[in-house]
C-alpha cells in the first residue's frame, strides 16, 4: 500500500479529489496515512479521522484534506461545514465514504477500490478507476 501510494502522490495536484471505496479495515486509512508520509519530507502521525471528519495535513507543495464521511449521513450543508470548498480551492481531498457526498461527487476524480484477497489477511486488491480529467494522469502510472 505504501509503495501504491508513493506512485500516487507525485501525480496530484491543487483541486484534486481521490475517492477511497472498501469496506472497514480494508485499507482506506492505510492508503491516506502512506500518501501523506509519500509527500513529507518528516513522518507524519495520520490518525483516522473518524470523530473529526476532517484532517488537514500541510505538506511541502500540497496540503491534504482527509475527510472520513462514515458518520454523516448524506447532507451537504454538512459536508460543505467541514471545508469541502476550501479543501479543493487550497489542496486536493482524500475521501473515505465518499458516496456520502451525494451530488457534491466531482465528475473529475481519483477513484480508489480496495478490497480483501480471500486467501491473504495481508493482500488487498486496489482497483484505480479515474474519472474525466484524472484519467490522463494516471495513465502516466500505470504505464
Ligand atoms: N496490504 C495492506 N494494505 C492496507 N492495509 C493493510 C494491508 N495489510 C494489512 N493491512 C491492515 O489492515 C488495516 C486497514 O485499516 P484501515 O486503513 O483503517 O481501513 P479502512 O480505513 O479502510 O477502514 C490496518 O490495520 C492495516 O495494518
Ligand atoms: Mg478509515
Amino acid at each position: 500500500m505504501a509503495d501504491f501510494a508513493a506512485e500516487i502522490a507525485p501525480i496530484l495536484q491543487k483541486g484534486d479529489v481521490v475517492t477511497l471505496m472498501g469496506d472497514l479495515g480494508a485499507g482506506k486509512t492505510a492508503f491516506c496515512r502512506a500518501l501523506v508520509n509519500a509527500l513529507s519530507p518528516e513522518p507524519v502521525d495520520v490518525p483516522s479521522p473518524t470523530f473529526t471528519l476532517v484532517q488537514v495535513y500541510d505538506l511541502p507543495g500540497l496540503s491534504l484534506w482527509h475527510f472520513d464521511l462514515y458518520r454523516l449521513e448524506e447532507k451537504e450543508g454538512d459536508i460543505l461545514e467541514l471545508g469541502w470548498d476550501d479543501a479543493r480551492r487550497f489542496g486536493a481531498a482524500l475521501v473515505e465514504w465518499p458516496d456520502r457526498l451525494g451530488s457534491l461527487l466531482p465528475k473529475d476524480r481519483l477513484e480508489i477500490n480496495i478490497a480483501f484477497e480471500d486467501d491473504s489477511e495481508n493482500v488487498r486488491i486496489v482497483e484505480l478507476a479515474p474519472k474525466g480529467r484524472m484519467a490522463e494522469r494516471v495513465k502516466e502510472v500505470i504505464a
